[in-house]
């Protein structure tokens, strides 16, 4: 950002404020009108880091909200269904959890960023009822990662929607195994908003919506589900941000005068898991899918997140900087190199400012601050030269998806922008 002047860092930061007022429903935000028109999860832990910029009370709002629809199981779905909206599909028909949650959401999760963020608005805000309110709820998400989603010390996905990159090269293996027979006519409202390559495929939506069709077939019931389960992919981004949530948690439980000796062993054997995701044939951390062991064999942004999980990897720094020296605006979802990359196609290419925000994060966090800087630098170029999109074009930095995106904004406000405070 050394090119922008003050001018320019002053008119983003009202834009970036302007998009959070934009998609505040009252509460709670959407990721963008039209395309996403419900509370996402993860995409709300990060308006709640957006809003900390400049309304405190706001982002804690926001993340009361989200918790206010946790199932009594522990697990905090992936889309709450605030108010029907029959701009979007599958909506909470198609979902039918009636009876599980107290409130209409999905079946599946998203990735658990929220102790991460509650910790930065706890460290500002030291004293709130809210941070205590939240450590048990928090507690038992994460309990439910452990319990239901944790293979040999790995998370893994029962959905590619779990994992947040509905249609990364890390799920083609398992996702190719699936016959998806028998799913019900339907019609995609994704496409009417945005260009179609710009999104997944239909033979992944087929395959997203008889993964969907089963749950509610067995009434999202974890242990009915687990039986002879279709798909189950560790995944370096969950495990990763787990690990870092984790952490986060514990600090702020110390802090709290909690025990949070279980926090500790949790991440003992996530550290052991994070291992079984290392790839020698690619040198990095990869998707690993359980019904087959196989690799996905793929370099994505996740896989930069070991930092976030407290994996200080010399061997993927080395790779880090070698790619920020080759790909003109950092960090593609999939490697440039491989023959799978699609520069604008959703989670095969695009570079997205949130995995950004969370890899830098990390990277400041194991004292990598040149590093750092330089991905929070270049980030802010992306957004100054091209708003707030949902992705962008990791060769060109052109805008992809949907605009004026919540979590672009949030990023901005809370790491990239030359005047943020929250990183
Ligand atoms: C979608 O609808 O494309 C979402 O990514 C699902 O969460």
């Amino acid at each position: 950002m050394t090119e922008c002047d003050l001018n320019d860092v002053q008119a983003l930061d009202a834009r970036a404020r302007e998009i959070l007022l934009l998609n505040d429903r009252g509460g709670y935000t959407v990721p963008t009108d039209g395309l996403y028109p419900y509370q996402w999860n993860w995409d709300s832990m990060v308006a709640a880091w957006g809003f900390a910029a400049f309304d405190l009370d706001r982002a804690w709002q926001e993340v009361e909200r989200l918790f206010s629809g946790q199932w009594p199981n522990g697990m905090v779905p992936h889309i709450l269904f605030h108010r029907p909206d029959p701009g979007y599909f599958p909506g909470p028909d198609v979902w039918g959890t009636a009876g599980r949650g107290p409130l209409p959401s999905s079946g599946i999760t998203q990735p658990p960023v929220a102790a991460s963020f509650v910790r930065r608005l706890w460290e500002k805000d030291r004293g709130r009822p809210e941070a205590e309110a939240l450590f048990e709820p928090l507690l038992a998400w994460h309990r439910w990662f452990m319990e239901w989603r944790c293979e040999g010390g790995a998370i893994f996905v029962t959905h590619p929607w779990e994992a947040g990159r509905d249609n990364a090269p890390d799920w083609d293996g398992a996702m190719a195994a699936i016959e998806p027979a028998g799913v019900q006519p339907y019609t995609r409202r994704d496409t009417a908003h945005v260009d179609a390559s710009m999104r997944p495929t239909r033979a992944d939506y087929d395959r997203y919506i008889w993964l969907v069709e089963r749950g509610r077939r067995l009434g999202w019931d974890e242990a009915a589900m687990a039986e002879g389960a279709p798909f189950r992919v560790a995944d370096p981004g969950m495990t990763f941000i787990l690990m870092g949530a984790c952490r986060d948690l514990a600090a702020l439980g110390r802090g709290l005068g909690r025990d949070v000796a279980e926090i500790g062993e949790w991440i003992g054997t996530l550290e052991r898991g994070a291992e079984s995701l290392w790839n020698p044939a690619i040198g990095a951390y990869d998707g690993r899918d359980l019904g087959t062991g196989a690799f996905a064999g793929a370099l994505t942004n996740a896989s930069y997140l070991c930092w976030l999980g407290g994996v200080d990897d010399e061997r993927m720094l080395a790779k880090f900087d070698g790619m920020l020296g080759r790909v003109p605006y950092p960090v593609a979802s999939l490697d440039p190199a491989d023959p799978r990359f699609d520069a604008r196609r959703y989670w095969r290419g695009p570079t997205w400012a949130i995995m950004n925000a969370l890899i830098g994060l990390g990277l400041a966090e194991m004292g990598h601050a040149a590093q750092a800087q330089a991905l929070r630098r270049r980030t802010a170029q992306l957004i100054a030269e091209h708003a707030f999109a949902e992705y962008f074009d990791p060769l060109t930095g052109a805008p992809a998806g949907g605009g004026t995106f919540t979590w672009t904004a949030a990023v901005w406000l809370a790491w990239a922008s030359p005047r943020a405070r929250g990183a």
